[in-house]
């Protein structure tokens, strides 16, 4: 069932990118890290469909979203501001196995949008995370995350910093070496884009470390009935991202045919 909730702040985070808050009601109630919201960001029927957002952040009074525009949707979420309203249900999805004791997190460009919220629901529980944000350029960085000494932090803890320009940071992929970062590593939570996430399935796979992979996929219902969000998977058959994931073991993906 869909919730009128309303909108607390949307700011600008970046170049095309905004940090939503929205008054959670119900929605923000028991959600955890890699799980989604879905939002309808006009009243009516333009855009037709929701969208599914990774939820961000959790406190008592809201819930975050970090989006980017991509089309018309989220062009229109956009120009929302505080007292707008906005239809949406949730939480949805399945999200991180948050049980690993020496975790690293990838996250690569909006894949830090559900990622933060990991880290910090790691830090409470008493776990330190490796975690990485890579990015094609320092003008993708999500902003507003610096400390005076212009080192990226983001959910309280410091994030190592990759750009493949080098304008921040290391210079080259999230996925360079690899291997050698998962030494004492006993499980790699990941988000980002596709050929990030097949990346990094393929060295955790060789090196038998557990991948939890956050998957994007268009999505029209959220709710595992129109199985518009399906992926194949490596058993056969397939999984939908919505039900089954979007976080899944990476182990049970076809990431061939994906
Ligand atoms: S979006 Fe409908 S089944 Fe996943």
């Amino acid at each position: 069932m869909s919730l009128r909730v309303k909108v607390i702040s949307n700011q600008p985070a970046g170049e095309g990118v905004y940090l939503l808050e929205l008054e959670p009601h119900e929605l923000g109630r028991g959600a955890m890290p890699g799980q989604f919201v879905m939002l309808k960001p006009a009243p009516g029927r333009d855009p037709l469909l929701a969208r599914p957002f990774s939820i961000h952040g959790v406190t008592e009074n809201s819930l975050s979203v970090l989006y980017k525009i991509i089309g018309r949707g989220t062009a229109l979420l956009s120009g929302f501001s505080a007292g707008d309203i906005v239809e949406a249900w949730g939480p949805l999805g399945t999200g991180y196995n948050l049980d690993y004791r020496k975790p690293l997190l990838l996250a690569g460009g909006m894949g830090i949008a559900s990622l933060a919220f990991a880290a910090s629901y790691l830090q409470e529980n008493g776990v330190d995370p490796e975690s990485i944000y890579g990015a094609a350029t320092v003008r993708d960085l999500v902003e507003g995350y610096y400390d005076s000494d212009g080192r990226y932090f983001i959910s309280g803890a410091p994030w190592q910093i990759i750009t493949e320009d080098g304008t921040y940071g290391e210079t080259g992929l999230i996925t360079g070496g690899l291997d050698e970062k998962l030494a004492g590593i006993d499980g790699v939570l990941a988000c980002g884009p596709l050929p990030m996430l097949k990346a990094v399935a393929q060295v955790c796979a060789e090196k038998q470390v557990p991948l939890d992979a956050s998957l994007e996929a268009p999505m029209a219902c959220g709710l595992g009935a129109c199985l518009g969000c399906a992926v194949p998977a490596s058993q056969g058959g397939y999984l939908r991202v919505c039900k089954e994931g979007p976080v899944v073991d990476a182990g049970k993906v076809d990431w061939e045919r994906v």
